[in-house]
């Protein structure tokens, strides 16, 4: 009689969590589009010098191994697709061992050096954002292919779409060589990239999307390669390029705001690291960090890439006491810690239904 009853027991369980997935409740994907932050190595693939998948980047990753992340080991996204319950990395969709098997939960068109502005991709030629968007149509024919219309529907419409661009428009192009800042003031070439980030938005909701994560700028004056250059300041965080980040995410999050109230249905939401990453920067020591200013790899005050090489003696042994770990990029621990701020606060509503 035992087992019976034991089973009778369990029946109601499974027939409620058939339920809640029916419902398509749960997120059943994570789709990416960015740039490094979000890269799990795409530009492998491309001919281009943003490239990262060499040691000593990927030290910490699963056995040593460079990817392509711009990481000791995994990045922000790989953090959150885990905190779903989904897999603890997100594929690059051209890395060609992957296939529409491993992409059907979890999928990143990020591309490192990219940004909203097409003249910013152009910089180190790589891979646009209208470009990701091509890549995703085509995974979608691919996904339907895989798996049958009805359930590639159901993935596309409940999957979490996550952006994370917009550095790279401000410290890799418009303050770094001559174009659009003559074209454009600051506040216009703000507007402008908005304006790229709402045309984005519109074509993914076209395509199906309904829950987006538009990712914030982080404190960018805060990088080390930004107070390496800040000598003049005692190579404190560039105050200017944090109010600029601050100023473009409430502009992103009046977009946010729009969208929602514009489409139907869609459920965007502004993920912002600015507040959390200032915070680990100020106060290191709550978070179990030793150094802020400069970063692990190399002399940590401008080398990212190949200047990041595997001979280079300066390279600090123990990543976790460091926020960054190239003068531009988070080490695995910032990018976990972020990554559960984020689902905690945004991504919260998207955990339970
Ligand atoms: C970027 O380039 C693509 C392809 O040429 C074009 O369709 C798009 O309009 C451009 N975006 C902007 C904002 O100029």
């Amino acid at each position: 009689m035992a087992p019976l009853i034991n089973i009778l027991w369990l029946l109601p369980i499974q027939f409620s969590m058939l339920f809640v997935k029916v419902n398509g409740a749960k997120i059943p994907a994570i789709i990416v589009f960015g740039d490094s932050s979000v890269d799990a190595g795409n530009n492998n693939y491309i001919t281009t010098v943003a490239r990262s998948n060499f040691q000593p980047y990927g030290r910490d990753f699963n056995g040593g191994r460079p990817t392509g992340r711009f990481s000791n080991g995994k990045i922000t996204s790989d953090f959150i697709s885990e905190a779903f319950g989904l897999k603890n990395t997100i594929p690059a969709y051209l890395d060609p061992s992957y296939h529409i098997s491993d992409f059907a939960t979890g999928v990143t068109f990020a591309s490192a050096a990219t940004g909203y502005d097409n003249a910013t991709s152009d910089v180190l030629s790589v891979i646009p954002l209208w470009k990701q968007l091509e890549y995703y149509k085509d995974y979608k024919k691919k996904l339907r292919a895989y798996l049958g219309d009805r359930r590639a529907n159901d993935v596309i419409s409940h999957a979490l779409y996550m952006i994370s661009v917009g550095t790279n428009d401000f410290l890799e192009n418009y303050y770094a060589i001559p174009g659009r800042s003559s074209e454009y003031t600051v506040e216009e070439y703000e507007n402008f990239l908005v304006g790229i980030a709402a045309s984005f938005t519109e074509k993914l909701y076209e395509l199906g999307a309904r829950k987006i994560s538009l990712g914030g700028l982080p404190p960018m004056g805060c990088m080390p390669l930004e107070r390496t250059g800040n000598f003049m300041g005692g190579s404190e965080c560039v105050e200017s390029f944090n109010n600029l980040a601050a100023d473009f995410n409430g502009r992103l999050n009046s977009l946010v705001i729009k969208q929602n109230n514009k489409f139907h249905g869609m459920q965007m939401v502004l993920s912002d690291p600015y507040g959390i990453l200032l915070d680990i920067i100020r106060k290191p020591g709550d978070y179990g960090f030793e150094e802020t200013g400069v970063a692990c790899c190399a002399t940590g005050m401008f080398e990212m890439g190949y200047a990041c090489s595997r001979s280079n003696p300066f390279t600090c042994s123990d990543a976790d006491k460091f926020v960054f770990w190239d003068s531009f990029h988070p080490t695995q621990k910032t990018c976990s810690i972020i990554a559960h701020y984020i689902v905690k606060h945004p991504l919260a509503n998207f955990l339970s239904h």
